[in-house]
């Protein structure tokens, strides 16, 4: 395991490592609102898919210990209230929205009065982090075995620890393979324009002796081409049901290149990323951040005022995948038929 703590739940608040700090700063952000944990996820203090769904559940569990009402009625539509503000952080990770639902499943299941209810949340959203936790050792443990010894693994922008309740999914997988006691590369792409893979992966990885090399975005294709990369892996935002695959701005390109270079591509991720509601990657929404992502680094201006476009994540077809590594088994084409039997 890493030797930090993605997010806990500590004496009634939520307490996560500020990723907005890091590399340079390991400091931790105390929230002790749902508008804390709302803002937390805006920002991206927190983020990552089943991190920000872990932090989701705890928002909602915040927000309901602070209501003073005795009476259930209104504490459940009071909770319902929280819970779309919860939602309304951002669109395309899907585990927020698998979270909040959960959340709110306990609504309707739990009986007894507020208080029981209350403990019940706050349980319910504890257990989604302990549970994310033993699902990525479960991903790592599976698809270890498509990872070769003595091989060098591309990944893209942060599927660690830091995106997760503290194991990481495309990086849970290098870590099992690691502790299994194969000897990895990781490449990290830096990942522009938020820098996920510079300032997080290469500072989880290098900080447990993993050993990382960092390439620019626009190097993939010449690293490819002279042979130094035998299999990428990445994580995931949301999987349509056909096995499309929404994940970091940029991923998209690198499964063409992995494809035309006939190296591996995997995208590992838990069942919770999996979206049954959603037929392909045409209808997952993209989340469109600011321009000021694109033309500053570190509050420095590297552009001119012009016109931006910021999509934060790309579709990746199913085609383009190799396989997709989850908790229940590793998913080979048809993807479509394949994904719902892993439901059953
Ligand atoms: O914008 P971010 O940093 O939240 O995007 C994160 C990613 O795209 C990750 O690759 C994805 O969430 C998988 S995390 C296990």
């Amino acid at each position: 395991m890493p030797s930090f703590n993605t997010i806990e739940w500590k004496e009634n608040t939520v307490v996560m490592i500020d990723q907005t700090r890091l590399p340079g700063e390991e400091s931790y952000v105390e929230c002790k609102t749902y508008e804390d944990v709302a803002d937390a996820i805006k920002r991206m203090v927190i983020r990552g898919a089943p991190a920000i769904g872990v932090a989701a559940g705890m928002g909602i569990a915040l927000g309901a210990i602070s209501l003073r009402t005795t009476k259930r009625d209104e504490f459940t539509a009071e909770v319902k209230r929280i819970a779309g503000v919860i939602l309304g952080t951002r669109p395309t990770a899907v585990n927020l929205a698998w979270a909040v639902k959960r959340m709110l499943g306990i609504l309707d299941a739990a009986e007894g009065d507020v208080e029981q209810l209350k403990s019940r949340l706050v349980g319910e959203a504890r257990y989604i982090l302990e549970e994310d936790i033993d699902t990525c050792k479960r991903i790592g443990q599976t698809g270890a075995g498509l990872i070769r010894d003595n091989s060098i693994v591309l990944t893209h922008c942060n599927a660690g620890a830091l995106a997760t309740g503290g194991y990481g999914t495309a990086l849970g997988v290098i870590r099992a393979a690691v502790e299994g006691g194969k000897k990895i590369e990781v490449i990290a792409t830096e990942t522009r324009p938020f820098l996920q893979g510079a300032r997080l992966t290469a500072w989880e990885l290098d900080r447990d002796g993993i050993p990382v090399s960092l390439i620019t975005d626009n190097m993939v294709g010449h690293i490819m081409s002279k042979g130094m990369v035998d299999a990428v892996v990445v994580g995931a935002d949301r999987i349509a049901r056909n096995g499309d695959v929404a994940n970091k701005i940029g991923t998209y390109t690198i499964s063409v290149l992995a494809k035309s270079h006939n190296i591996p591509f995997y995208v590992a991720a838990p069942m919770s990323t999996i979206d049954f509601d959603c037929p392909g990657g045409d209808s997952i929404p993209i989340e469109e951040r600011s321009p000021g992502e694109v033309t500053h680094i570190s509050g420095i201006r590297i552009a001119p005022e012009v016109n931006v476009y910021n999509p934060a994540f790309d579709i990746t077809p199913n085609e383009n995948i190799s396989a997709i590594i989850t908790e229940k088994g590793i998913v080979v084409k048809p993807f479509a038929v394949n994904l719902l039997k892993l439901r059953e």
